[in-house]
């Protein structure tokens, strides 16, 4: 089995439609382990309103009820990247539990920008918007990896993909503007990090952009039935679906590659239109 005696940090899963559940699951198919993480309170959050405490808790009842139905009893555990001590008590955890990790996967983004499908313009975002934005979307990647190797969960030779979008690149027929900049950044930490940790400890670090996908709760938030309608035809083999991600991931997380600082297409090859 191609995964047999690895394991892999799986973040990112809201529920059973999430993209990393997809390739969590075919993680296990491969024989190997998950850990999970999700959204929930943690002890490091603080003046939380009741508004969002309910949101959060039901965010993380979700996901643990989705992980134990997909996945068995693999180990869950809260995780807000936002909070750079909740990621760091993260890694302490794995650390006392004596798990070392194979790599992770990073599939974290949010934009408080767009909302109900409308995405606001560029020209009115906010200091803080951008921040938030950039802070868990983008520079999520840099903490999580910097705690993981601090605490020496992360082992020499591991592999790290995170998912991203055309719009880092090109402005698409739906344009992101907020999170596209942070995608931007996303990528090219993904480079950054391809170099650094390549040479120091072996790590591979790669980029995933993925054809639109309304079936998460990311997706549907962000998306137009349209949006999706129009990317599958103008993509040579219409839209990506979540397995060919899933497939893509357990490829660049097969031990002993020598694939790093790449950004990928898994489109259906909408990447060489328009
Ligand atoms: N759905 C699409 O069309 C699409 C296309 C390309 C790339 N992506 C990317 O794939 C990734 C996963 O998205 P998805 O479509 O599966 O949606 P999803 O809603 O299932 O996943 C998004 C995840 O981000 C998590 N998250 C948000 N803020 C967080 C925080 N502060 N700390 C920890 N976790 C936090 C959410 O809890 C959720 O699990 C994202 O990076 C997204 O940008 C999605």
């Amino acid at each position: 089995m191609m995964l047999a005696n690895k394991t892999f940090l799986i973040t990112g899963i809201a529920d059973e439609h999430s993209l990393a559940m997809y390739t969590a699951k075919e993680i296990v198919k491969n024989g190997g382990k998950v850990v999970c993480t999700g959204l929930g309170v943690s002890p490091y959050h603080q003046n939380l309103s009741d508004k969002a405490k309910a949101f959060l808790n039901k965010n993380f009842e979700d996901f643990k009820t989705s992980v134990k139905e997909s996945l068995g009893d693999a180990l869950v555990a809260i995780l807000d990247v936002s909070i750079d001590e909740n990621i760091e008590s993260f890694a302490k955890e794995l650390s006392d539990k004596n798990i070392k990790l194979d790599g992770f996967l990073h599939a974290i983004a949010m934009d408080k920008t767009i909302r109900k499908k409308e995405v606001k313009p560029l020209i009115d975002v906010t200091l803080n918007e951008f921040c938030d934005t950039m802070n868990v979307s983008a520079y999520s990647l840099i903490r999580i990896t910097h705690h993981l190797l601090n605490h020496k969960v992360l082992q020499d030779g591991a592999s790290i993909c995170s998912l991203s979008y055309i719009a880092a690149a090109k402005v698409t027929f739906h344009p992101y503007r907020n999170i596209s900049i942070a995608k931007a950044a996303l990528e090219r930490i993904t480079v950054e990090l391809a170099d650094e940790l390549g040479r120091k400890n072996g790590i591979r670090v790669n980029a995933i952009r993925f054809s639109p996908y309304m079936g998460s709760k990311a997706g549907n938030a962000t998306l137009k039935e349209e949006d999706v309608n129009t990317s599958n035809k103008m993509s040579p083999l219409g839209n990506a679906v979540p397995q060919d991600l899933a497939f893509e991931i357990n490829h660049l997380f097969r031990p002993e590659s020598r694939i790093t600082g790449e950004i990928r297409h898994v489109d259906g090859g909408y990447h060489i239109t328009g």
